[in-house]
């Protein structure tokens, strides 16, 4: 193998084009392709700037040329070399109109034949791909999504530092804040048997940094969530986490929304129209069964409860009790477009979101019905029914009745499903809004407790604020702010409590007494008492947001290296067993006796 030896690099392989005609050029990348014809070999030669085809010719040196012959893929190679016109242009690639004929070759190291292809459409399993991740990350659209990932990075850097935020790190090695999520837990040596927890994020850090009169705060920060995983999750993610003083929820939103639009423009070149909607979190729910609404598509839902109070339908006429429904999307002019077999996978879709059923009707001509459940109803109900679903010929209605949970939940997925099966969803589409007044609290579904519904930090609306220590918390509602982008959560934030007692009575509606309060976030109360600026912030996912750049449904696309969906590395194989020194100096044993 040669070095390089004093030899510079002078162009990237993908930037050469016709005007670079006549010049020496030295290249170096990776072998993408060889071809052998007779006393030539082209070489399609590959750096993260794109491919440039390469010619050996046994006319021009014959030394390189025999070296040439001897390159296999992904060989790494140093070319030095003239550029020329090519005689065959191939349209299809930025640099098809020239050349390099080679007059010297170095090979700088050779390369089994890699186990995945370096090409995008290879079809090889996610498992395969996350092992060999660094051959994986060779393919030009993963390079390109990092690409994007880092220019996101820059560009929030240079808006928030020309708005006055400081970027300020802050630990990982702390006590646990509760984002809702579980933490993970790293033991410290020093300290026996004690151990910090990794941030689910730099909620209490920040806020401590407005008392510190910092003013304008932001960190591109790691948090670590031990959850369930999904498309859009990973343990470790990172946020572009932002705290300011003397402010209130629109002045956060206004700033905030400003830094989307720069984004969209410069990575995109789409303009953003703002200021973005506004949308009430109950109004979200009732109109689209989502707190994360994607209003790149109809298909709302419609309450029937009170048309079918009284109907033949037993599962309809008992689901309008308290807190339950009955609710309907009409899927307009679709009725051929979806057959018995999708309704039926709709329908079970609809059950993994613990719907009972999906009951359906399909409108004829002059709104004759066809549906296993059309029985039950008089003319009259089926008459109020159609008028309030707006059905027409050709439509296709889908109704779930339940829970008031349970039925926006089943018909919120419902509604993605269907525009996923009849394809209506336009990754180059951007549909961007606010969720505001969010609960304040939720019941946990474990337990049944009350929690926060964003975290513990969290303002009640001034409205509410004299009902925190009522009993109704279930109808409080919170200084909370979402941003949603074609159905994703993309950031949250709030306004926070900055006022000792109120602080105090928050964590005792939680369930939490003075001592454990004082135990968990002592230090934040006493801070509190030294004369706390208002303030309020919100956290962006920075992987979700390069998602919705990028136009990929899958996180792990834009993460280097990320985890799979068991929350292990495939190429390190992390987690892995501790030896038992280590272990020791700790003094932690592992029992996994009692697991399954
Ligand atoms: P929240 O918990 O809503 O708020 O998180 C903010 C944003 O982070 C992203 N996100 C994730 N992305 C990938 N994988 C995950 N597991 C994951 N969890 C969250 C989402 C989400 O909108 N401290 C508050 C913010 C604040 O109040 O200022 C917080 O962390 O895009
Ligand atoms: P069944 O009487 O159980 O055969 O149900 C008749 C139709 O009603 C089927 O299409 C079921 O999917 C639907 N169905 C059953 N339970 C519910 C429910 N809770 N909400 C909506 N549809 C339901």
């Amino acid at each position: 193998m040669e070095t390089l030896n004093g030899l510079k690099r002078t162009h990237y392989c993908g930037d050469l084009r016709d005007k670079n005609i006549g010049e020496e050029v030295v290249l170096m990348g990776w072998v993408q392709k060889k071809r052998n014809l007779g006393g030539l070999v082209f070489v399609d030669l590959r750096d993260r700037s794109g491919i440039c085809q390469i010619i050996f010719d046994t006319d021009v040196n014959a030394e390189a040329f025999a070296k040439a012959e001897k390159l296999g893929s992904e060989f790494v190679i140093a070319v030095t070399g003239k550029v020329s016109e090519r005689s065959s242009k191939n349209p299809n690639m930025p640099t098809g109109d020239i050349e390099i004929v080679a007059t010297e070759l170095k090979i700088l190291n050779k390369s089994e034949t890699p186990p995945i292809y370096i090409k995008d459409d290879d079809n090889v399993s996610e498992e395969l791909r996350l092992k060999y991740r660094y051959l994986d990350l060779r393919k030009p659209s993963m390079q390109n999504k990092l690409m994007i990932r880092s220019r996101v990075a820059n560009i929030v850097r240079n808006y928030l530092s020309s708005n006055n935020f400081f970027e300020i790190e802050t630990p990982f090695l702390i006590k646990p804040t509760p984002e809702g999520a579980r933490d993970y837990l790293v033991p410290s040596r020093v300290n026996e048997g004690k151990f910090y927890a990794l941030p689910q994020s730099p909620q209490l850090f920040k806020q401590l940094l407005m008392v510190s009169g910092m003013d304008r705060y932001f960190q591109i920060v790691k948090c670590f969530r031990d959850e369930d995983l999904r498309a859009d999750r990973q343990p470790e993610f990172t946020q572009i986490d932002c705290e300011m003083s003397f402010v209130e929820q629109e002045d956060v939103m206004s700033i905030m929304e400003k830094m989307v639009q720069v984004m969209f423009k410069e990575i995109l070149d789409v303009d953003v129209t703002l200021p973005l909607p506004v949308m009430p979190y109950a109004e979200a729910m009732e109109r689209y069964g989502s707190d994360k609404p994607d209003t790149r598509f109809g298909y709302e839902l419609t309450n029937i409860s009170d048309i079918v109070a009284n109907c033949g339908f037993g599962v309809f006429a008992n689901a309008t009790k308290d807190g339950m429904s009955v609710r309907g999307i009409n899927i307009e002019g679709k009725s051929d477009a979806i057959s018995k077999k999708q309704l039926s996978k709709i329908e079970d879709h609809a059950k993994t979101y613990k719907a009972k059923g999906l009951a359906w009707m399909r409108i004829g001509a002059n709104r004759e019905v066809t549906s296993p459940i059309a029985k039950f109803f008089t003319e009259e109900e089926m008459t109020a029914i159609l008028d309030r679903m707006n059905a027409k010929e050709g439509d296709l209605l889908l109704f779930v009745a339940d829970k008031n949970s349970v039925v926006f939940d089943a018909l919120g997925q419902v509604r993605l499903e269907v525009a996923r099966r009849l394809d209506l969803l336009n990754n180059s589409e951007y549909k961007m809004l606010w969720v505001t007044e969010f609960p304040l609290f939720e019941e946990d579904e474990e337990t049944g407790r009350m929690i926060a519904k964003h975290h513990p930090f969290t303002s009640p609306l001034d409205e509410d604020l004299e009902r925190l220590d009522g009993d109704d918390k279930a109808s409080l509602r919170a200084k909370a702010y979402d941003i949603v982008i074609n159905g994703y959560e993309v950031g949250g934030g709030s306004v926070r409590i900055f006022n000792a007692d109120v602080q105090r009575k928050m964590f005792s509606a939680l369930g939490m007494s003075e001592e454990e309060s004082q135990e968990k976030f002592g230090f934040l109360l006493d801070a509190f008492k030294y004369g706390t600026p208002p303030h309020a912030g919100i956290a962006f996912g920075l992987d979700r947001l390069t998602m919705i750049l990028t136009g990929t449904n899958n996180i792990k696309d834009v993460i280097a290296f990320p985890k799979n969906q068991s929350a292990v590395c495939p190429m390190t194989n992390a987690p892995a067993v501790a030896d038992d020194a280590q272990l020791e100096e700790l003094s932690i044993k592992v029992d996994l006796a009692d697991k399954e």
